[in-house]
């Protein structure tokens, strides 16, 4: 029970940058994921146990063409093509919930750009159960 936040700049990530250029974020940053489909960030997050949890993704996108992007989990894809649409400016960041289900213990969670536009800017996600 509770809310544990996972900094994307904590993360591993693929074809990507931290970068703390646009305020708001928490942490030390964000990360601004490399303008091409593919690109990602992954998260390790622990379960104590199996189920469904709130996965809140908190993310900036200064432009005004969607940065959608797959969610998967432990490699498999739990919600495709999720909108991340613009934010007005990359200092304006909002959140998205999704429900996922994760294993017992260790997890990987991938958000994945599918445009090639890459990813919006991602500062954390937040699994809440
Ligand atoms: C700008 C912005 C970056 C952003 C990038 C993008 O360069 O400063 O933070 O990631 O646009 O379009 O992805």
């Amino acid at each position: 029970q509770g809310t544990v936040r996972y900094e994307a700049e904590n993360a591993v990530i693929s074809r990507g940058v931290a970068e703390s250029n646009h305020a708001g974020f928490s942490g030390t940053g964000f990360v601004n994921y490399d303008n091409a489909a593919g690109s990602y960030v992954q998260w390790t997050v622990n379960a104590a146990a199996a189920g469904p949890v709130s996965l809140r993704l908190r993310y900036a996108n200064g432009t005004s063409t969607g940065r959608p992007m797959d969610v998967s989990v432990n490699g498999t894809t739990a919600a495709a093509g999720v909108a991340f649409n613009g934010t007005g400016a990359w200092t304006t960041w909002q959140t998205r919930t999704l429900t996922v289900d994760l294993n017992a213990g260790t997890n990987t969670i991938r958000a994945t750009a599918t445009t090639s536009g890459g990813g919006p800017n991602v500062d954390y996600i937040e699994v809440q159960r």
